[in-house]
């Protein structure tokens, strides 16, 4: 599978090799190069100073010319190199191969005889190539007598032998070279599958999902950012699979919450429709239809003001107010009901007025349906009381509202913030509501970064506490 992640990382190995061996190649060919020319100009720079005796006892007259051409020649054969030996004018007068007797009397004027003619040792690569026809190493040397420069021997060598050397070189490097590269791309081919994998495992699952399968998940077992990729995608696929049953639930809930009020109304209005319906059961049907529009119309306008708060364009318009005036105004405002069930309310406010920031309207529902719950969920017997506090501690207001009524069991506490949840108790007794009140509670307390929490105890009451950011008394 040819994907692009391989070809991409192939594409990066392929030129980082090729560099790393070109920068390689070059400095082995230098070194190579480098230590040749060493060795072989050390070499002959020894054999240089036995031919200085040989020129000398020459030039003193000990030996004959034949015999300075004898030696020549053998070092010649010796060394591989072709050495002249000229006098203080730059004249050859000595040479190593007498196949080449015609270079005798030869004027050699360059620089390197003037430098060797001063008493330097010069060696170099390349400066007689064209005089021989191949690539030579040169070394020159001058002969002393008495410290003073009489002449001079220039050796020449052939350098073919390097070429054969690198070419060695060359033939390591590219089999290395192409070892390298095998492996790599077998490494390549292994780690991009590992890449590729499971991203294409995770685009397809991600099409599923889209596509409504919710109950994908990825099964891939790696400890790398890739395993953790996964586990945070199948986290997302759990929460999204979650969310969706919500919204089935959720639509399930709705119709259900509007069937039965809808059922109640049509049964009623067809009992309407009998002509020989009494007076009195006439009135009682309209009053229980108008109580199931009541409630419709109440469930509409919670569900209406739920999807508002969780859409998230809901800003909160912030004022700052005293929140016991707001009590009080929902105690009034549930005077009747209090008095019909004979509540008693008790109030202590630590601090009056306590001022705090928050949306007056929506914290004013807040404490409505808290209060609503407690007197809904009273006992009715004549003990039965309200009880409403607030406080100041760290600069933050809690207020408090608890009742003595029928308490919340312990495995109903965590259920009861959820929409349209309902105790059973609620159910049982037929007592009214649409199980969206505390949603919307804990909606408006959380879009308001505030917390509430309960305390509750079956038959003893239950006590709702929120907090809300306090400002300080400015006197
Ligand atoms: N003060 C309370 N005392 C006992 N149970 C309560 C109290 N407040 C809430 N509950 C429980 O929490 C459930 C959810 O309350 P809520 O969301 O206001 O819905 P509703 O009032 O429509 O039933 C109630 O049905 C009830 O079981
Ligand atoms: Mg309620």
């Amino acid at each position: 599978m040819l994907n692009s992640v391989f070809r991409k990382m192939t594409l990066v190995y392929l030129i980082v090799i090729l560099i790393s061996f070109a920068i390689l190649g070059v400095s082995m060919i230098k070194m190579f190069e480098n230590y040749y020319f060493e060795k072989r100009s050390e070499a002959l720079i020894e054999s240089g100073e036995k031919l200085n005796k040989t020129v000398i006892q020459y030039l003193n007259n000990t030996i004959s010319y034949e015999r300075l051409s004898v030696e020549l020649e053998s070092i010649e054969r010796f060394l591989n190199a072709k050495i002249w030996v000229i006098d203080k004018s730059g004249r050859i007068y000595g040479i190593s191969s007498v196949s080449e007797q015609e270079w005798i009397g030869k004027q050699i004027s360059n620089e390197d005889k003037v430098r060797v003619l001063q008493g330097k040792i010069i060696s170099k690569m390349g400066e007689y190539d064209e005089v021989f026809g191949v690539p030579v190493l040169t070394v020159g040397m001058p002969i002393y007598i008495n410290n003073v420069v009489i002449n001079a021997v220039f050796m020449h060598t052939p350098v073919y032998e390097i070429d054969e050397t690198l070419h060695e070189v060359y033939k390591i490097i590219l089999t290395s070279m192409a070892v390298a590269l095998i492996i790599a791309t077998l490494l390549i081919y292994y780690t991009s599958q590992r890449i590729s994998k499971p991203l294409t495992e995770i685009n397809s699952i991600t099409k599923k999902i889209a596509s409504g399968e919710f109950h994908k998940r990825l099964n891939i077992k790696s400890n790398d950012e890739i395993g953790q990729l996964s586990q945070s995608f199948n986290n997302m696929a759990k929460d999204l699979e979650k969310l969706e049953e919500m919204r089935k639930g959720f639509i399930a809930d709705v119709s259900h919450e509007l069937r039965s009020p809808l059922t109640l109304i049509k049964g009623y209005i067809k009992g309407l429709m009998d002509e020989n319906l009494s007076d009195e059961k006439r009135n009682q049907y309209v009053k229980i239809i108008y109580g199931e529009t009541e409630r419709l119309t109440e469930l509409i306008n919670n569900l209406l003001d739920l999807s508002r708060m969780e859409s998230g364009n809901y800003p909160l318009n912030i004022v700052s107010f005293d929140i016991n005036e707001l009590l009080r105004r929902n105690i009034i405002k549930f005077g009747n009901k209090l008095e019909e069930k004979n509540i008693d309310v008790d109030v202590d406010f630590q601090e009056d007025p306590l001022k705090v920031r928050g949306e007056m309207e929506s914290i004013s529902q807040v404490i409505s349906n808290i209060i609503d719950n407690a007197i809904k969920f009273m006992n009715n017997d004549s003990e039965d009381k309200l009880m409403i506090t607030s406080c100041i501690k760290n600069e933050k207001a809690y207020i408090s509202i608890a009742d003595t009524g029928l308490g919340i069991p312990n495995n109903e506490k965590e259920n009861i913030w959820k929409r349209f949840y309902k105790g059973d108790k609620s159910r049982s007794r037929q007592i009214k509501g649409t199980g969206l009140g505390l949603s919307i509670v804990k909606e408006i307390i959380k879009n308001h970064g505030e917390d509430i929490w309960i305390e509750s105890e079956v038959n003893k009451g239950t006590k709702f506490t929120f907090t809300l950011d306090a400002i300080k008394n400015e006197q």
